[in-house]
């Protein structure tokens, strides 16, 4: 008989705070139907305390869905605990997360304490906890770094105050794997009453080993692992969902999870897009090449026999490996089918209007990948914000000064303006701070490509600051010039207010367009 590993994900908390990786409510609910369809025992819906919208996010995840337990995230502070039971009132299985500092560095230096008060407050948060919902998990954070004799002291205590599960995080992502296993195996063979709850793993993968450690932890005793899809999250990123899923698959640990294998490429396409956050193409089990035999040794092998070259069956994680690429030759058919095996759901009007754009791209690239199809439905969705870019124009070369003229439509009325700039990103940027009446300020700005070539899709991240609030911008396109224009105009439809008070009508053209 097999044990069950509860896999905790924190995609939408820990994967959510990476920075550009936000996601509006209606995003999180579709996140969270995802992974209650690929399995999940338990889905972190966010840190209710931390904003309105992440309350806002746990309230409409708890009614959207029906079998995972959700979770919600705070600090052993009381008003955190009643603000998280207020967001899971909703939920039909709700769980909430408390915990606090417990390595030297975090008694001493983040929360100027002592080891005494600390397990005072940790006992007191359980116990707070305890009177909102049943389901209480405790994280101690930074166990990674913690003492492991005062580390079991407190494991023991909140036990005893009514913690249901005690998560073991390895904060900084600083063990190794047989420590962490050691930890854990410590934890299970000193503490008393450890088999009242469950321990979990919760690593962080700063030096590249979060699945180790999480599988040592596993084998040690634990019996959650709190992961993120792709391994977003903090830093380096959390545990992946799909490497620990798939190792407890491959091998024989007597250790099963229910998670869906099937559903877990197209659980990760659909995160990558949404979160804009594409995968490596070497990232086990999810990346491009992940399952692509390039030389000829390893073809010929794999031809002779598909396990001489492979541990996974690509089709058990939901890879159809025959259908990869599509062209400008593919039909509305091929690209629907795509769509659908990537994860996303297009009524006729969008669907429509992706084959469209999938036609311009795939004239304009010989061949168009999963990553170009997401970034193309990311598109699509962006047809409902409020300002858009309807035109753009830009002259440059070596000696010309640069000159762009941006068109927006900002909810139905066209506006216009040409601006002069040091390079044409430049000018794109001021023609649009022309027409938008907002002192912003441009704080990073980052061009990546996705594959190479010259014919690549360029993907630009931007962080812009208005009124002391950071906003995330996200475009892609062939054109880089119209990728960084897409990626501000992204970050400002996050902050406009209604009304056309945003437009600047002293250096603005209104504009009739038939
Ligand atoms: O990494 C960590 O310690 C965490 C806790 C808040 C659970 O994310
Ligand atoms: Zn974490």
């Amino acid at each position: 008989m097999s044990d069950k590993l509860y896999i905790f994900d924190t995609t939408l908390r820990d994967g959510e705070q990476v920075p550009g990786c936000q996601l509006n409510t209606v995003e999180k609910i579709e996140v969270a139907k995802a992974l209650e369809i690929l399995g999940v025992d338990i889905i972190e819906a966010g840190f209710p305390v931390s904003s309105p919208g992440d309350f806002n996010s746990v309230v409409e995840i708890s009614k959207a869905v029906i079998w995972p337990t959700i979770c919600a995230l705070t600090r052993a502070v009381e008003k955190d605990i009643e603000i998280a039971a207020d967001a899971l009132k909703y939920a039909k299985k709700g769980r909430i997360h408390t915990g606090i500092g417990t390595s030297h560095y975090h008694i001493h230096y983040k929360l100027n304490s002592n080891p005494e008060a600390i397990l005072e407050r940790a006992v007191a948060a359980v116990k707070y906890a305890k009177r909102f919902v049943e389901d209480v998990e405790f994280y101690a954070e930074d166990a990674g770094r913690s003492d492991n004799v005062y580390l079991a002291k407190v494991v023991e205590a909140v036990i005893k105050a009514g913690a249901t599960v005690v998560n073991i995080p390895d904060t900084t992502g600083y063990c190794l794997p047989h420590q962490y296993g050691e930890k854990i195996k410590f934890l299970m063979e000193n503490v008393k009453g450890v088999h009242n709850a469950i321990l979990s793993t919760h690593c962080h993968n700063d030096l590249g080993m979060a699945t180790a450690n999480t599988i040592a932890g596993v084998m040690n005793g634990a019996r959650q692992a709190e992961v993120t899809i792709n391994g977003i999250g903090e830093r380096a990123g959390n545990t992946s969902l799909e490497e620990v899923v798939m190792t407890l698959k491959s091998h024989d640990l007597k250790i099963d999870t229910s998670v869906n294998t099937k559903k877990i490429y197209k659980t990760s396409r659909m995160i990558a897009s949404l979160m804009n956050m594409p995968v490596q193409a070497n990232k086990a089990i999810v990346g491009r090449n992940a399952f692509a035999h390039s030389s000829g040794i390893h073809q010929d092998g794999v031809l002779k026999h598909r396990e001489n070259y492979e541990i996974i069956d690509p089709k058990d994680v939901g890879i159809d490996e025959s259908s990869i690429v599509l062209t400008a030759r593919s039909g509305r058919a091929a690209l629907k089918n795509r769509l659908e095996l990537l994860g996303f759901k297009l009524n006729k009007e969008k669907l429509d209007k992706a084959y469209e754009e999938f036609l311009k791209l795939a004239d304009k690239k010989k061949e168009i990948n999963d990553d170009d199809v997401a970034l193309l439905v990311g598109d699509i969705r962006k047809e409902d914000r409020r300002i858009k870019l309807d035109f753009l124009q830009v002259v440059s070369g070596k000696s010309l000064t640069p000159m762009a003229t941006v068109r927006l439509n900002i909810a139905g009325e066209v506006f216009c303006a040409t601006m002069a700039g040091n390079g044409p990103v430049d000018a794109t940027i001021k023609a649009i701070k022309a027409i938008i009446h907002r002192k912003t300020v441009l704080h990073e700005f980052l061009i990546q490509a996705i594959t190479r070539g010259s014919d690549d899709i360029g993907k630009v991240h931007m962080q812009v600051v208005f009124e002391d609030k950071v906003y995330y911008g996200f475009g892609a396109h062939t054109d880089i010039v119209t990728a960084s224009a897409e990626a501000f105009i992204d970050a400002i439809n996050k902050m406009s207010p209604a009304g056309n008070s945003l437009v600047n009508s002293e250096q603005v053209q209104m504009v009739n367009v038939e």
